[in-house]
């Protein structure tokens, strides 16, 4: 959507605190010897409770209220009866609608201590994203967020999952502008209006530069195999730069 009135930003900022919240809580939750189906229920509880609507249940059916996914699943993993393990990198996505406006945040948290190159591989991930949303604003390409967080994982040794984009959002999951690569391209000539609402969500990896599917219709995983990171904004475009929906409070 874009931003055009103080209601709609409003409206906005009001489930991206919600998704951002649940997001935290969830990882504040997670512990060894949990299911990701008893973390998706402290999900969908607080999102309840917030008056809240899992927006890939409703969109999508989605058999969940949140996406989790752990190590070699990167993206879209069921909750159901796997354990978290000491050592798991577990992404958690939280998208949701309140009042009919959408929101999107992810993060992929660490059970525990983990090998110094996925601690290396979390906080860039992490700056990937920080990158990206810094080239958020008006009249800016939107090619130029690919273009900043590709030179950034390029310089570093790091690969991009290539075909995981973000994307338009705010009236819906996923809405225009449609898909934005968080990596390099050429021949995209589309700007960020002022007031677009849209996401940032670089999927950095070592060695992985596709996402492909497996056995069920949602589980996405790394090809090569190989870890994979997602931290995910929902951003609006403004004249003085990103603005950040997705904080909690
Ligand atoms: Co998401
Ligand atoms: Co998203």
């Amino acid at each position: 959507m874009t931003i055009t009135n103080q209601d709609e930003l409003d409206g906005l900022r009001e489930i991206g605190r919600i998704v951002a919240n649940t997001m935290r809580a969830m990882a504040k939750a997670m512990e060894p010897g949990m299911t990701t189906r008893e973390l998706d229920e402290i999900g969908r509880g607080l999102l309840d409770d917030a008056g809240a609507v899992s927006a890939p249940q409703s969109t999508y059916g989605f058999p969940g209220a949140t996406c989790i996914s752990v190590n070699e699943e990167i993206a879209h993993g069921i909750p159901g009866a796997r354990v978290i393990a000491p050592g798991d990198l577990v992404n958690i996505d939280v998208s949701a609608s309140k009042d009919g406006f959408f929101a999107d945040t992810g993060a992929t948290y660490r059970v525990g201590a983990v090998a110094p190159r996925l601690d290396r591989l979390c906080r860039d991930g992490r700056r990937a994203m920080q990158i990206g949303v810094a080239q958020v604003r008006s009249d800016r390409p939107l090619a130029g967020i690919g273009k900043a967080i590709g030179r950034f994982a390029s310089g570093r040794g790091y690969t991009l999952i290539g075909n995981l984009a973000s994307h338009g959002v705010g009236r819906s999951l996923h809405e225009y502008p449609e898909e934005i690569p968080t990596w390099p391209t050429s021949g995209d000539r589309r700007r960020m209006k002022k007031g677009l609402v849209l996401t940032v969500e670089p999927f950095l990896s070592v060695g992985g530069t596709m996402a492909t599917g497996g056995e069920d219709d949602w589980t996405l995983y790394s090809m090569p195999p190989a870890p994979v990171v997602q931290y995910e904004h929902t951003v609006v475009a403004t004249d003085r730069g990103p603005l950040v929906v997705t904080q909690p409070g």
